[in-house]
Protein backbone atom coordinates (compact mmCIF):
# COMPACT_ATOMS: atom_id res chain seq x y z
CA UNK A 1 0.00 0.00 0.00
CA UNK A 2 0.89 3.80 -0.86
CA UNK A 3 -0.58 6.61 1.18
CA UNK A 4 -1.50 4.45 4.04
CA UNK A 5 -1.24 7.31 6.57
CA UNK A 6 -3.56 9.67 4.67
CA UNK A 7 -7.27 9.81 5.33
CA UNK A 8 -8.60 6.66 2.48
CA UNK A 9 -5.70 4.64 3.10
CA UNK A 10 -5.27 5.08 6.61
CA UNK A 11 -9.10 3.82 6.87
CA UNK A 12 -8.38 0.85 4.26
CA UNK A 13 -5.18 -0.30 6.06
CA UNK A 14 -8.01 -0.27 9.19
CA UNK A 15 -10.36 -2.30 6.82
CA UNK A 16 -8.76 -4.87 5.78
CA UNK A 17 -6.40 -5.87 9.10
CA UNK A 18 -9.50 -5.71 11.31
CA UNK A 19 -12.87 -6.16 8.91
CA UNK A 20 -12.76 -7.86 6.48
CA UNK A 21 -11.86 -11.51 7.18
CA UNK A 22 -8.47 -11.27 5.29
CA UNK A 23 -5.69 -12.97 7.88
CA UNK A 24 -3.92 -14.17 4.98
CA UNK A 25 -2.80 -10.19 4.24
CA UNK A 26 0.16 -8.71 5.90
CA UNK A 27 0.22 -4.63 4.99
CA UNK A 28 3.72 -2.92 4.24
CA UNK A 29 2.53 0.96 4.13
CA UNK A 30 5.03 3.64 2.43
CA UNK A 31 4.25 7.17 2.91
CA UNK A 32 6.46 10.19 2.69
CA UNK A 33 4.17 11.76 5.41
CA UNK A 34 3.00 15.08 3.50
CA UNK A 35 0.33 17.29 4.35
CA UNK A 36 -2.64 14.90 4.34
CA UNK A 37 -0.88 11.96 6.59
CA UNK A 38 -1.54 11.83 10.40
CA UNK A 39 0.41 8.90 12.23
CA UNK A 40 -2.56 9.37 14.97
CA UNK A 41 -4.64 7.58 12.28
CA UNK A 42 -2.62 4.32 12.20
CA UNK A 43 -1.90 4.87 15.94
CA UNK A 44 -2.41 1.66 17.95
CA UNK A 45 -0.76 -0.63 15.29
CA UNK A 46 2.82 -0.89 15.56
CA UNK A 47 2.37 -3.70 17.70
CA UNK A 48 0.44 -5.75 14.93
CA UNK A 49 2.54 -8.15 13.35
CA UNK A 50 0.59 -7.85 10.23
CA UNK A 51 1.57 -4.19 9.54
CA UNK A 52 4.44 -2.57 8.56
CA UNK A 53 5.43 0.75 7.86
CA UNK A 54 8.23 2.45 5.45
CA UNK A 55 8.38 6.28 5.26
CA UNK A 56 9.34 7.14 1.68
CA UNK A 57 8.54 8.36 -1.87
CA UNK A 58 6.82 6.72 -4.49
CA UNK A 59 8.94 8.60 -6.85
CA UNK A 60 12.25 6.20 -4.74
CA UNK A 61 12.17 4.03 -7.49
CA UNK A 62 14.79 1.82 -5.82
CA UNK A 63 12.99 1.53 -2.64
CA UNK A 64 9.67 1.20 -4.72
CA UNK A 65 11.87 -1.68 -6.45
CA UNK A 66 12.52 -3.92 -3.86
CA UNK A 67 9.16 -3.24 -1.56
CA UNK A 68 7.28 -4.35 -4.66
CA UNK A 69 9.21 -7.40 -5.87
CA UNK A 70 7.87 -8.61 -2.53
CA UNK A 71 4.48 -8.15 -2.77
CA UNK A 72 1.32 -10.27 -4.13
CA UNK A 73 -0.93 -6.48 -4.43
CA UNK A 74 -0.15 -3.19 -4.52
CA UNK A 75 -3.11 -0.39 -3.67
CA UNK A 76 -1.59 2.87 -4.84
CA UNK A 77 -3.54 5.79 -2.76
CA UNK A 78 -0.28 8.18 -2.51
CA UNK A 79 -1.12 11.52 -4.15
CA UNK A 80 -0.92 14.93 -3.98
CA UNK A 81 -5.05 15.35 -2.96
CA UNK A 82 -5.88 19.08 -2.42
CA UNK A 83 -7.41 20.72 -5.68
CA UNK A 84 -6.96 24.43 -3.43
CA UNK A 85 -2.98 23.73 -3.32
CA UNK A 86 -2.65 22.54 -6.95
CA UNK A 87 -4.05 25.60 -8.18
CA UNK A 88 -1.52 28.44 -6.29
CA UNK A 89 1.09 25.47 -6.38
CA UNK A 90 0.82 22.51 -9.13
CA UNK A 91 4.50 21.34 -9.59
CA UNK A 92 4.26 18.27 -6.71
CA UNK A 93 1.32 17.35 -7.91
CA UNK A 94 3.26 16.63 -10.83
CA UNK A 95 6.31 15.24 -9.40
CA UNK A 96 3.41 12.53 -6.70
CA UNK A 97 0.93 11.78 -9.03
CA UNK A 98 2.49 11.53 -12.21
CA UNK A 99 6.43 10.52 -11.67
CA UNK A 100 5.21 8.58 -8.65
CA UNK A 101 2.45 6.62 -10.54
CA UNK A 102 5.39 6.13 -13.12
CA UNK A 103 8.13 5.05 -11.07
CA UNK A 104 5.41 2.45 -9.19
CA UNK A 105 4.59 1.60 -13.08
CA UNK A 106 8.66 0.98 -13.80
CA UNK A 107 9.29 -1.11 -10.95
CA UNK A 108 6.48 -2.75 -11.56
CA UNK A 109 7.12 -3.99 -15.01
CA UNK A 110 10.66 -4.47 -13.92
CA UNK A 111 10.60 -7.05 -10.51
CA UNK A 112 6.67 -8.10 -10.28
CA UNK A 113 4.65 -7.84 -13.32
CA UNK A 114 2.10 -10.61 -12.41
CA UNK A 115 1.26 -8.78 -9.18
CA UNK A 116 -2.16 -7.23 -8.55
CA UNK A 117 -1.84 -3.35 -9.89
CA UNK A 118 -4.78 -1.31 -8.15
CA UNK A 119 -4.06 2.70 -8.73
CA UNK A 120 -6.46 4.88 -7.20
CA UNK A 121 -8.02 7.55 -9.14
CA UNK A 122 -11.02 9.70 -9.14
CA UNK A 123 -14.09 11.03 -10.75
CA UNK A 124 -12.28 14.20 -11.25
CA UNK A 125 -10.38 13.20 -14.38
CA UNK A 126 -13.42 13.42 -16.02
CA UNK A 127 -14.61 17.03 -15.72
CA UNK A 128 -17.98 18.02 -14.96
CA UNK A 129 -20.97 16.98 -15.99
CA UNK A 130 -24.26 19.14 -16.25
CA UNK A 131 -26.26 16.22 -16.69
CA UNK A 132 -26.17 12.41 -16.75
CA UNK A 133 -23.09 10.71 -15.39
CA UNK A 134 -19.98 9.62 -16.65
CA UNK A 135 -19.09 6.11 -17.46
CA UNK A 136 -15.74 4.26 -17.61
CA UNK A 137 -15.87 4.61 -21.37
CA UNK A 138 -15.74 8.33 -21.34
CA UNK A 139 -13.22 11.18 -22.39
CA UNK A 140 -10.89 12.43 -19.42
CA UNK A 141 -11.38 16.29 -19.35
CA UNK A 142 -9.77 17.02 -16.26
CA UNK A 143 -10.00 20.75 -14.90
CA UNK A 144 -7.78 21.80 -12.07
CA UNK A 145 -4.01 20.62 -11.95
CA UNK A 146 -5.11 18.40 -9.57
CA UNK A 147 -7.24 16.63 -11.96
CA UNK A 148 -4.81 16.71 -15.07
CA UNK A 149 -2.24 14.88 -12.82
CA UNK A 150 -4.78 12.03 -11.84
CA UNK A 151 -5.94 11.97 -15.67
CA UNK A 152 -2.11 11.66 -16.85
CA UNK A 153 -1.40 8.86 -13.91
CA UNK A 154 -4.22 7.06 -15.42
CA UNK A 155 -3.69 6.82 -19.36
CA UNK A 156 0.11 5.99 -17.76
CA UNK A 157 -1.17 2.84 -16.06
CA UNK A 158 -3.70 2.01 -18.74
CA UNK A 159 -0.65 2.05 -21.35
CA UNK A 160 1.78 -0.04 -19.25
CA UNK A 161 -1.12 -2.46 -18.70
CA UNK A 162 -1.45 -3.00 -22.67
CA UNK A 163 1.92 -3.03 -23.72
CA UNK A 164 3.33 -4.77 -20.47
CA UNK A 165 0.43 -6.82 -19.64
CA UNK A 166 0.24 -5.98 -16.28
CA UNK A 167 -2.48 -7.09 -13.97
CA UNK A 168 -3.55 -3.49 -13.60
CA UNK A 169 -6.86 -1.86 -12.29
CA UNK A 170 -7.80 1.85 -12.29
CA UNK A 171 -10.98 2.67 -9.68
CA UNK A 172 -12.62 6.56 -10.13
CA UNK A 173 -14.12 7.04 -6.97
CA UNK A 174 -16.68 9.96 -5.93
CA UNK A 175 -16.07 12.58 -2.78
CA UNK A 176 -15.26 10.43 0.15
CA UNK A 177 -16.41 11.52 4.09
CA UNK A 178 -15.44 9.87 7.15
CA UNK A 179 -13.47 9.55 10.10
CA UNK A 180 -9.44 10.87 9.90
CA UNK A 181 -10.11 13.70 6.66
CA UNK A 182 -7.44 16.68 7.03
CA UNK A 183 -9.44 19.29 8.81
CA UNK A 184 -8.88 21.78 4.80
CA UNK A 185 -11.82 19.55 3.48
CA UNK A 186 -15.28 20.60 2.95
CA UNK A 187 -16.81 18.01 6.07
CA UNK A 188 -14.04 18.53 8.51
CA UNK A 189 -13.50 21.84 7.90
CA UNK A 190 -17.14 22.52 8.26
CA UNK A 191 -17.32 20.94 11.60
CA UNK A 192 -14.33 22.39 13.20
CA UNK A 193 -14.47 26.40 12.16
CA UNK A 194 -18.56 26.04 13.26
CA UNK A 195 -17.38 24.13 16.46
CA UNK A 196 -14.65 27.46 16.86
CA UNK A 197 -17.84 29.99 16.81
CA UNK A 198 -15.61 30.80 13.37
CA UNK A 199 -18.49 31.53 10.00
CA UNK A 200 -17.68 28.47 7.59
CA UNK A 201 -17.10 30.00 3.82
CA UNK A 202 -19.29 28.70 0.85
CA UNK A 203 -17.65 29.12 -2.41
CA UNK A 204 -19.71 31.20 -4.97
CA UNK A 205 -22.91 30.21 -4.56
CA UNK A 206 -22.83 27.09 -2.89
CA UNK A 207 -24.92 25.23 -5.89
CA UNK A 208 -21.62 22.98 -6.76
CA UNK A 209 -22.73 19.10 -7.05
CA UNK A 210 -20.85 16.51 -5.47
CA UNK A 211 -21.78 12.51 -5.08
CA UNK A 212 -20.62 11.57 -2.19
CA UNK A 213 -19.62 8.36 -0.39
CA UNK A 214 -18.39 7.08 2.97
CA UNK A 215 -14.98 6.32 3.27
CA UNK A 216 -15.36 2.27 4.56
CA UNK A 217 -18.17 1.91 1.66
CA UNK A 218 -15.04 3.05 -0.83
CA UNK A 219 -12.71 0.75 0.83
CA UNK A 220 -15.03 -2.39 0.03
CA UNK A 221 -14.98 -1.76 -3.12
CA UNK A 222 -11.46 -1.36 -3.19
CA UNK A 223 -11.14 -4.76 -1.60
CA UNK A 224 -13.37 -6.01 -4.39
CA UNK A 225 -11.71 -4.45 -7.21
CA UNK A 226 -7.93 -5.96 -5.39
CA UNK A 227 -10.10 -9.71 -5.47
CA UNK A 228 -11.60 -9.15 -8.37
CA UNK A 229 -11.20 -6.91 -10.50
CA UNK A 230 -10.24 -7.77 -14.37
CA UNK A 231 -6.94 -7.03 -15.63
CA UNK A 232 -6.90 -3.53 -17.77
CA UNK A 233 -10.32 -2.49 -16.34
CA UNK A 234 -11.89 1.27 -14.68
CA UNK A 235 -14.20 0.59 -12.10
CA UNK A 236 -16.30 3.75 -11.19
CA UNK A 237 -17.10 3.78 -7.80
CA UNK A 238 -19.87 6.24 -6.44
CA UNK A 239 -23.15 5.52 -4.07
CA UNK A 240 -25.42 8.73 -5.74
CA UNK A 241 -25.93 10.68 -2.93
CA UNK A 242 -25.38 13.88 -4.90
CA UNK A 243 -25.45 16.89 -3.09
CA UNK A 244 -25.08 21.08 -3.45
CA UNK A 245 -21.86 22.06 -0.94
CA UNK A 246 -25.02 24.22 0.12
CA UNK A 247 -26.48 20.96 1.19
CA UNK A 248 -23.51 19.54 2.61
CA UNK A 249 -22.62 22.76 4.89
CA UNK A 250 -26.50 22.32 6.18
CA UNK A 251 -26.60 19.17 6.66
CA UNK A 252 -23.43 19.44 9.16
CA UNK A 253 -24.54 22.08 10.53
CA UNK A 254 -27.81 20.30 11.77
CA UNK A 255 -25.78 17.88 13.09
CA UNK A 256 -24.27 20.74 15.37
CA UNK A 257 -27.43 22.08 16.53
CA UNK A 258 -26.70 25.11 14.17
CA UNK A 259 -28.58 26.88 11.49
CA UNK A 260 -27.25 28.68 8.10
CA UNK A 261 -26.17 32.08 9.99
CA UNK A 262 -22.86 30.09 10.61
CA UNK A 263 -22.58 30.22 6.45
CA UNK A 264 -20.33 32.71 4.89
CA UNK A 265 -20.50 33.21 0.77
CA UNK A 266 -16.64 34.26 -0.48
CA UNK A 267 -15.42 34.29 -4.25
CA UNK A 268 -15.37 30.60 -6.02
CA UNK A 269 -12.18 28.99 -6.55
CA UNK A 270 -11.16 29.21 -10.39
CA UNK A 271 -12.05 26.22 -13.14
CA UNK A 272 -14.73 25.21 -9.87
CA UNK A 273 -16.42 22.38 -11.55
CA UNK A 274 -20.18 22.40 -11.58
CA UNK A 275 -20.91 18.72 -10.99
CA UNK A 276 -19.96 15.66 -10.90
CA UNK A 277 -21.41 12.15 -11.39
CA UNK A 278 -20.79 8.38 -11.87
CA UNK A 279 -22.28 5.80 -13.70
CA UNK A 280 -21.03 2.96 -11.34
CA UNK A 281 -23.25 0.10 -12.75
CA UNK A 282 -19.93 -1.80 -13.84
CA UNK A 283 -18.50 -2.59 -10.23
CA UNK A 284 -22.32 -3.47 -9.14
CA UNK A 285 -23.05 -5.80 -11.79
CA UNK A 286 -19.28 -7.54 -11.92
CA UNK A 287 -17.78 -6.98 -8.78
CA UNK A 288 -21.33 -7.49 -6.71
CA UNK A 289 -20.48 -4.04 -4.47
CA UNK A 290 -23.13 -2.07 -2.96
CA UNK A 291 -22.27 1.48 -0.88
CA UNK A 292 -23.88 0.35 2.41
CA UNK A 293 -23.77 3.66 4.30
CA UNK A 294 -26.48 6.42 4.22
CA UNK A 295 -25.53 9.85 3.70
CA UNK A 296 -27.38 11.82 6.33
CA UNK A 297 -26.30 8.69 9.29
CA UNK A 298 -22.95 8.84 7.91
CA UNK A 299 -22.74 12.63 8.19
CA UNK A 300 -24.13 12.60 11.68
CA UNK A 301 -21.48 9.98 12.75
CA UNK A 302 -18.61 11.80 11.00
CA UNK A 303 -19.73 14.89 13.10
CA UNK A 304 -19.50 13.56 16.28
CA UNK A 305 -15.96 11.64 15.36
CA UNK A 306 -14.74 15.09 15.15
CA UNK A 307 -16.56 17.06 17.76
CA UNK A 308 -15.15 13.50 20.39
CA UNK A 309 -11.65 13.63 18.64
CA UNK A 310 -10.42 16.78 18.89
CA UNK A 311 -6.63 15.98 19.97
CA UNK A 312 -6.99 14.47 16.26
CA UNK A 313 -7.47 17.56 14.57
CA UNK A 314 -6.36 20.30 16.88
CA UNK A 315 -2.99 20.83 16.28
CA UNK A 316 -3.65 20.04 12.03
CA UNK A 317 -5.88 22.74 11.65
CA UNK A 318 -4.34 26.24 12.07
CA UNK A 319 -5.17 29.36 10.42
CA UNK A 320 -3.83 28.48 6.76
CA UNK A 321 -5.56 24.84 6.53
CA UNK A 322 -8.38 26.36 7.84
CA UNK A 323 -8.37 29.40 5.57
CA UNK A 324 -11.33 30.18 3.24
CA UNK A 325 -9.81 30.64 0.24
CA UNK A 326 -7.21 28.05 0.14
CA UNK A 327 -6.13 28.14 -3.41
CA UNK A 328 -5.08 31.77 -2.82
CA UNK A 329 -1.83 30.82 -0.21
CA UNK A 330 1.41 29.27 -1.00
CA UNK A 331 1.83 26.07 0.48
N1 LIG B 1 -10.59 12.19 -0.70
C1 LIG B 1 -11.43 11.94 -1.70
O1 LIG B 1 -12.59 12.35 -1.67
C2 LIG B 1 -10.98 11.13 -2.90
C3 LIG B 1 -11.91 10.76 -3.86
C4 LIG B 1 -11.51 9.97 -4.94
C5 LIG B 1 -10.19 9.57 -5.04
N2 LIG B 1 -9.28 9.96 -4.10
C6 LIG B 1 -7.90 9.48 -4.26
O2 LIG B 1 -7.64 8.63 -3.16
C7 LIG B 1 -6.26 8.69 -2.80
C8 LIG B 1 -6.12 9.02 -1.32
O3 LIG B 1 -6.77 10.26 -1.07
P1 LIG B 1 -6.88 10.87 0.40
O4 LIG B 1 -8.07 11.73 0.42
O5 LIG B 1 -6.72 9.78 1.40
O6 LIG B 1 -5.60 11.78 0.43
P2 LIG B 1 -4.66 12.24 1.64
O7 LIG B 1 -4.05 13.52 1.21
O8 LIG B 1 -5.41 12.20 2.92
O9 LIG B 1 -3.55 11.10 1.69
C9 LIG B 1 -2.58 10.97 0.72
C10 LIG B 1 -1.39 10.24 1.33
O10 LIG B 1 -0.38 10.06 0.31
C11 LIG B 1 0.88 10.40 0.86
N3 LIG B 1 1.73 10.84 -0.25
C12 LIG B 1 1.57 11.93 -1.05
N4 LIG B 1 2.56 11.98 -1.96
C13 LIG B 1 3.36 10.90 -1.73
C14 LIG B 1 4.53 10.40 -2.34
N5 LIG B 1 5.10 11.04 -3.37
N6 LIG B 1 5.07 9.25 -1.88
C15 LIG B 1 4.51 8.59 -0.82
N7 LIG B 1 3.41 9.03 -0.18
C16 LIG B 1 2.83 10.17 -0.64
C17 LIG B 1 0.61 11.50 1.87
O11 LIG B 1 1.64 11.61 2.82
C18 LIG B 1 -0.72 11.03 2.46
O12 LIG B 1 -0.51 10.18 3.57
C19 LIG B 1 -5.64 9.72 -3.72
O13 LIG B 1 -5.01 9.05 -4.78
C20 LIG B 1 -6.82 10.54 -4.22
O14 LIG B 1 -6.58 11.09 -5.50
C21 LIG B 1 -9.63 10.73 -3.04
Amino acid sequence: MTGGSGFIGSNFIRYILNNSGHIDIDVTNVDALKYGSNPENLKGLEANGRYSFVQGDIADYALISKIIANADAIVNFAAETHVDRSISTPEPFLQSNVVGTFTVLEALRKFNPKAKFVHISTDEVYGDIVEGSFNEDDALKPSSPYSASKAAADVFVLGYTRTYDLNACITRCTNNYGPCQFPEKLIPKTIIRASLGLKVPLYGTGQNVRDWIHVEDHCQAVEAVMNNGQPGEVYNISSKAEKTNLQVIKTVLDCLGMDDTAIEFVEDRPGHDVRYSLDSTKIRQDLGWRPRHNFEQGVEETVKWYTSNEVWWKNLADEKVLSPAPWKLDW
